[in-house]
């Protein structure tokens, strides 16, 4: 009896001490949501310039000028390569070339502009110029679309669309690039990304847009909205979606396309590709016509635990940190690797070192099953061209074509991918396991007893 009664009294207490506890907890947050600031100037949707939104927020506005510096990690970050200026390309410094260190790309792409330049991504401060003078762009004939993820396109949209956003897309994507860029003066900045009135998150891109309304469709969501159906959780991803996508120009009027019409795993993107009729070129050996996929971080991410689990891009990537008495995002996107012990630390109760040990031994087993994946590639290109060189026809090998297509698709899917497997690692190496089942496939195609 009296035993109860003690252990009612102390669970009660402890009840009380929690709920005294949940409620500073929730009182500091409250305080910390309510971050009052200087409202130095008055922002609006013509404002374009960073360094007057950093005004009324220096601490993030001091961050996202970061996104300069270049650091190594063990797969990912950049190094920073010093370059002498030319006239066609005044960069003083540049970031690696991913096609001296793996030649074998520069054959998967043979054909297409990436054979000429590609290189190892940096931070956004970047993005424009290396835009502007890579040989893809320099060399080659691109259209205004490019800029839609590499630039600040709010106040330009809308100046090329009279006012509206969506029109302003439109004329800006059949623009040639040379004078679509005289339209764009900033890497991404605070307006793309913020509301100027009340800093909420919101979409700026009409790709992404359309992307996620006939992706809902073809979940059986009808008449997905995104301004108003995404939760808070949802848009700090979504606000990276918009760029870290697979993508391509759909028809004469180059428009941004991502083609989710299917879903969001390789094989839905591929049969949409196919039923398109789609190819990016032409492989110059072997004369296949196959695509090129472009860093699908929000797809293949979707495929993994953490998002499985609601962690957005932005937990890991623009984890909280405190400045003073605030509690900030941290505005210097980078590698997690740099900051592991606020990218990760505040869910997995582990050590540092710990920790990115979990990360590398994800990524050292995707890059090994990666350099098979490509070894098996270069031998169905290799088989290929010796067959069309022995004056095989176009019927025959049709069918190791079409291996080959799917082969380098699913490869470079995870290649292009930057995350090197660890957004969602059993995925990456499925998804690379059937790269080299499709190359084999095609070398067996080849083969005489199988005509
Ligand atoms: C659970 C944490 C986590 C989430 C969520 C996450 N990432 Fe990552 N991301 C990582 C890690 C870890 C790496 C590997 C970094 C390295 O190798 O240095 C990475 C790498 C990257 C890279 C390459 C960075 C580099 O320095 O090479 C990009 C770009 C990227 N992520 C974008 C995204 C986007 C976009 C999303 C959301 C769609 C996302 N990430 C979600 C942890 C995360
Ligand atoms: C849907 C958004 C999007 C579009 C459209 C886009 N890019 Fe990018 N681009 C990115 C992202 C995200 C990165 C960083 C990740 C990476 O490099 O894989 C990037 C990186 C780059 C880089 C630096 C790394 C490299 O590949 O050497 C260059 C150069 C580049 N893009 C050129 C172009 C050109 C040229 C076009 C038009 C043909 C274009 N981009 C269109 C999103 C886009
Ligand atoms: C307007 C398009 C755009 C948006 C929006 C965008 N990115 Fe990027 N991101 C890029 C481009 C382009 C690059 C490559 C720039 C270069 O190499 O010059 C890049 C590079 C990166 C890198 C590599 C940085 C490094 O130091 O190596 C990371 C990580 C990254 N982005 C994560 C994110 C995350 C997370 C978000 C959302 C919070 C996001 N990005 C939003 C276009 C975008
Ligand atoms: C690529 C997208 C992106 C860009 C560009 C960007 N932000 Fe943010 N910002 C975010 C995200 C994501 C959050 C977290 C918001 C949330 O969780 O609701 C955030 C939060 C904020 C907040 C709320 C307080 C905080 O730190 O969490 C402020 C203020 C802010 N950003 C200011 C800026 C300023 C100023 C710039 C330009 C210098 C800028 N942002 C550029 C994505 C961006
Ligand atoms: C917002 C919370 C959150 C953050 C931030 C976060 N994680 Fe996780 N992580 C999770 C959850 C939830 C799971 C799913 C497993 C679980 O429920 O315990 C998970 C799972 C994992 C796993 C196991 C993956 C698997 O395939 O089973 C690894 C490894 C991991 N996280 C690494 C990281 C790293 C590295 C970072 C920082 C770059 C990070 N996480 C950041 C919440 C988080």
């Amino acid at each position: 009896m009296r035993r109860t009664l003690l252990w009612t009294i102390a669970i009660a207490a402890a009840a009380a001490i929690g709920i005294t506890a949940l409620l500073i907890n929730i009182f500091e947050r409250k305080q910390e949501g309510r971050q009052t600031y200087f409202r130095v100037v008055e922002l609006t949707d013509d404002i374009e310039d960073p360094a007057v939104w950093g005004k009324n927020f220096p601490l993030q506005y001091d961050d996202y000028r970061k996104t300069v510096d270049q650091q190594r990690t063990r797969y990912g970050g950049s190094e920073a390569l010093p370059h002498t200026p030319t006239n066609a390309d005044p960069r003083v410094v540049v970031s690696q070339s991913k096609l001296q260190e793996d030649p074998r790309l520069k054959r998967m792409w043979l054909g297409y502009p990436f054979a000429a330049d590609f290189r190892e991504e940096r931070g956004h401060a970047y993005m424009l110029d290396d835009q502007r003078y890579t040989r893809r762009v320099t060399d080659f004939p691109q259209p205004g679309t490019c800029l839609n993820c590499h630039a600040s396109m709010v106040a330009a949209y809308r100046r090329a669309g009279g006012g509206d956003l969506t029109r302003g897309f439109e004329a800006i994507n059949q623009k040639k690039y040379m004078e679509a860029k005289e339209f764009v003066k900033h890497p991404v900045a605070c307006i793309d990304c913020h509301d100027p009135r009340t800093m909420q998150l919101r979409i700026t891109r009409p790709a992404f847009v359309e992307a996620m309304q006939v992706l809902k469709a073809s979940q059986g969501v009808k008449d997905y909205n995104l301004a108003r159906d995404a939760t808070a959780q949802e848009m700090r991803s979504y606000v990276c979606g918009q760029c870290h996508v697979e993508y391509y120009f759909k028809g004469a009027e180059k428009r941004l396309t991502y083609p989710w019409h299917k879903g969001l795993k390789v094989e839905n993107i591929l049969a949409y590709y196919d039923e398109a009729g789609h190819k990016d070129f032409l492989h110059q050996e072997t004369g296949a016509p196959v695509l090129k996929a472009q860093h699908p971080e929000f797809e293949l991410y979707n495929q993994g635990i953490h998002a499985r689990s609601g962690v957005a891009c932005a937990d890991c990537h623009m984890p909280y940190k405190r400045e003073g008495g605030l509690k900030i995002s941290d505005h210097h996107v980078a590698s997690p690797m740099l900051n592991v012990n606020r990218a990760c630390q505040g869910c997995h109760h582990f050590p540092e070192q710990e920790m990115k040990d979990r990360v590398e031994q994800t990524q050292t087993r995707f890059w090994n099953a990666r350099n098979l994946a490509m070894n098996a590639l270069m031998d169905l290109i290799d088989d290929l061209k010796n067959a069309r060189e022995a004056g095989r026809g176009d019927g025959e090998l049709a069918q190791a074509r079409d291996f080959q297509r799917k082969a380098q698709f699913y490869l470079d899917f995870v290649e292009a991918e930057n995350s090197t497997g660890f957004h969602a690692g059993g995925e990456a190496l499925r998804i690379l396991q059937e790269s080299v089942n499709f190359s084999r496939q095609g070398q067996l195609a080849l083969r005489p007893a199988s005509r």
